[in-house]
């Protein structure tokens, strides 16, 4: 029986592990963590993240051939195929601090698969790397081999998250990268192998080494890049009176450009995007294209200058100051469908907001309010440590509270946020929301899912981006 070990049991380890597991019964797949808490609750029934479908996948194979485990060492030795998917954060301090990925997690990891190994392993770079890697992974496993033979794969996982499940089953594609040399093929093979339980076999690109690594960052700076694109659009849409809606659409139905990925919004989040594009930068820099750099460098200030625009916009509506005001926040996670928060935007815009010393009330259907306590005092890029070595925020953000249900949290408010496209914000009794609360009353929508026409005759003020300005909003420009 063919056993892989997956190290890191995330967002990524934890499902992609779960349908392998699922779609291959002759295969046994542990996936294991530093984190006790996080693999207790993959052994509990409260699985540790949300993802539609994850739990009917996990239930159907935990216990048959898909465990998870602690005991790292014992799992690593004992594979044929090792997984690694553990964090990646960017540096904090010294060379590249702000932009290059920090590889601390991932060679501890390697320097522990050299030491507990006592047969040959192929192992797999599932986390989102820099480019070359792998050569440094095989440089450490080789110089530590005691004749074992270790073959390196890049295998870069493209789920997004709160379609993750659904990702997996039908990918667009999965991508292999590996060496050019007999054994180097041999291992390619051996997973291609593992993923054609499943998926067809014009899906399963195969590279070099240093092509899959590079594509994972250019997808995700590609993807970035088209919403930082249309989110540029909005601002120019609302100075002119276009509908940024509109706009996409016509712009989508060129087969060229394709529908997908056009919809304005407060800006992007989620653990990868800003990360990969910091870390695509560094490497620019490293290898002296500045220019190229300072071009991807561009996606980032874009999403920073739309979080700031909503910000201003907010305040300077509501007469240039939320001192002391309640403002409801609609969602907290990066997107609908999931409770991730790391990079939301809903952190910034809250921080934007709390700084004009507003009070806030968060609502989101999967967000703790440990969770939201915690992103709103956490310091940049602490979010990406294993969650046991991050800050603990002792005491909670004085002027946030955290509200069981959209009602609560929009109750005497002065105004609403919506952050994330929940589908449930499309549905709210607006009528009862703006009759409890304080007049004039606002909406903010951060993700174009009210139905303004219906808000404005309800008697609201509202804001939607990049859509044609509400009169009263008119006269009062927000300077980014
Ligand atoms: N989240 C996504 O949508 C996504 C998509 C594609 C790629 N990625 C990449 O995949 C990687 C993992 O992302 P994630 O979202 O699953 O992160 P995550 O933080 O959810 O999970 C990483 C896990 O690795 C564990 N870990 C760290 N060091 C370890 C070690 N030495 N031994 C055992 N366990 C260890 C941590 O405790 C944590 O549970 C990152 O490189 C990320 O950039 C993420």
């Amino acid at each position: 029986m063919v056993k892989i070990c997956c190290i890191g049991a995330g967002y990524v380890g934890g499902p992609t592990m779960a349908v392998i597991a699922l779609n291959c019964p002759s295969i046994e797949v542990v996936v294991v963590d530093i984190s006790v808490t996080r693999i207790s609750a993959w052994n509990s029934d409260q699985l540790p993240i949300y993802e539609p479908g994850l739990n009917e996948v996990v239930k159907q194979c935990k216990g048959r051939n898909l465990f998870f485990s602690t005991d790292i060492e014992k799992h690593v030795s004992e594979a044929d195929i090792i997984f690694v998917s553990v964090n990646t954060p960017t540096k904090t301090r010294g060379l590249g601090a702000g932009k290059a990925a920090d590889l601390t997690y991932w060679e501890s990891a390697a320097r522990m698969i050299a030491d507990v190994s006592k047969s040959n392993k192929i192992v797999v770079e599932k986390s989102t790397v820099p480019v070359k890697t792998a050569e440094a992974i095989e440089r450490i496993l080789t110089h530590n081999s005691k004749g074992i033979k270790y073959q390196i794969l890049s295998n870069p996982e493209f789920l997004a998250e709160g379609t993750a499940i659904q990702d997996l089953f039908k990918p667009d594609r999965v991508l292999i990268g590996g060496r050019e040399t007999p054994d180097g093929l041999k291992a390619i093979q051996a997973l291609k192998d593992v993923y054609a339980h499943w998926v067809p076999e014009d899906r399963i690109i195969t590279t070099n080494l240093w092509s899959a690594e590079l594509s994972k960052l250019a997808a995700n700076a590609f993807l970035a890049q088209r919403i930082s694109s249309v989110n540029a659009m909005s601002a120019l849409c609302e100075a002119t009176g276009a509908d940024v809606s509109q706009v996409s659409h016509a712009v989508g139905k060129d087969s060229r450009i394709g529908p997908k990925f056009l919809n304005a919004s407060v800006g992007f989040g989620g653990s990868c995007f800003q990360k990969d594009i910091l870390n695509l930068v560094y490497i620019c820099e490293c290898n002296g294209l500045a220019e190229v750099a300072n071009y991807w460098k561009q996606v980032i200030k874009v999403n920073d200058y739309q979080k700031n625009r909503f910000v201003n916009r907010v305040v300077s509506s509501m007469f240039n100051t939320v001192s002391g005001k309640k403002i409801g926040i609609m969602g907290f996670a990066f997107k609908k469908d999931t409770g991730d928060t790391r990079e939301t935007p809903a952190i910034d815009v809250c921080k934007g907001l709390l700084g004009d010393k507003a009070r806030l009330s968060i609502y989101d259907p999967q967000v703790t309010a440990d969770q939201i306590q915690r992103d709103l005092t956490m310091n940049k890029f602490d979010w990406d440590h294993p969650i046991h070595l991050q800050p603990m925020s002792p005491t909670g953000v004085k002027q946030v509270s955290i509200a069981w249900d959209a009602y609560e949290a929009s109750k005497d408010a002065h105004a609403l946020c919506i952050l994330t496209e929940w589908d449930e914000f499309k549905t709210l009794d607006y009528r009862r929301i703006f009759d409890n609360m304080q007049k004039p009353a606002f909406v903010f929508d951060g993700r174009n899912v009210v139905n303004v026409e219906m808000l404005r005759d309800i008697g609201f003020i509202v804001y939607s981006i990049g859509k044609p300005l509400d009169p009263w909003l008119k006269n009062m420009p927000a300077v980014a």
